[in-house]
């Protein structure tokens, strides 16, 4: 892949990378087109980090579906599809890693130790294996973005970051891989933290400044919803992803939402301007 990244960028070809785990989605496809309109060869990841998930999380039942990923990254005109094998990215010997700090530390942060460490290390691996001009990451994990723009910025990576709008199931679901472990009647019910967004967006318009109040508001929504448990919700500051209780106006804030539905973990996001 590096020879192949090392060609491209002799013969003067800009290159757009799209990382995921796989199990690609219509999200995932829309971070490919975008890729697409801005860089005239795209390389699609596809590897699921084990150093990202936790001793309790799903790495193993992580769904892998590689024939239909394969296909779908063909029919979406994708020139390169990058899928190495954890050995050969980990090998016995391994022992470096990247951390971010501060920005890193809270929500997903703190709820999954080690998360971001293992996500900083193997974007920064993948960053130096496809040697892109631009890379494409998804709004869905925002936290996740925030940490690769103190990444590329800290490190000096002279990489494009772009970023995706989430794209969302009818009913307002963020569409994700993990989707697939969700009932039809759980998929309703997971609909909750759209409409908790929704909420944030009307109270913050009506000139709610107590942000913390109109957080407590949505968490008593997901709580009242069968199946529902709230993880977090919290409005943080859009760079530094520091909590923020009182809104100002005519700024923006990022309302970040975490929750269970029966023991599926759910993330979803949105932009809050007062
Ligand atoms: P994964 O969860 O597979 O997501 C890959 C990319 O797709 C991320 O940038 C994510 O934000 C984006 N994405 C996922 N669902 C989306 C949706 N509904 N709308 C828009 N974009 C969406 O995120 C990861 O993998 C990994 O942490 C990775 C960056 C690949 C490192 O291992």
């Amino acid at each position: 892949m590096q020879t192949i990244a090392e060609k491209l960028r002799l013969n003067r070809q800009c290159i757009g990378v799209v990382m995921t785990m796989g199990a690609l989605h219509e999200g995932h496809l829309s971070l490919v087109k975008l890729a697409q309109q801005t860089a005239g060869t795209v390389i699609l990841t596809i590897f699921v980090n084990p150093s990202q998930f936790g001793l309790n999380e799903d790495l193993h039942q992580y769904p892998r579906p590689f024939e239909q990923d394969t296909a779908l990254a063909k029919a979406a005109g994708v020139d390169f599809l990058f899928a190495p094998e954890a050995e050969s990215i980990y090998p016995e010997n391994y022992q470096t890693t990247v951390e971010c700090s501060a920005v890193a530390r809270g929500f997903e942060g703190e709820r999954r130790p080690g998360h971001f460490k293992g996500v900083a290390t193997i974007v920064t691996k993948l960053f130096n294996i496809t040697k892109p001009h631009i890379a494409v990451f998804g709004e869905k994990d925002a936290q996740q973005l925030a940490v690769i723009r103190r990444l590329v910025e800290d490190l000096n990576m002279h990489i494009n970051i772009i970023e995706a709008p989430i794209v969302r199931e009818k009913n307002g679901l963020a569409v994700s891989s993990r989707n697939i472990y969700l009932s039809t009647q759980e998929r309703d019910g997971a609909a909750i933290l759209y409409k908790g967004i929704r909420h944030a967006e009307k109270r913050v318009a009506e000139q709610g400044h107590n942000l913390q109040e109109i957080a407590e508001e949505i968490e008593k929504m997901i709580n009242a919803t069968p199946g529902c448990r709230s993880d977090y919700v919290g409005f943080v500051d859009e760079a530094t992803f520091e909590p923020v209780e009182t809104a100002e106006a005519g700024i923006e804030y990022r309302l970040l939402l975490a929750m269970y539905s029966g023991t599926v973990r759910l993330i979803d996001n949105g932009k809050i301007r007062a």
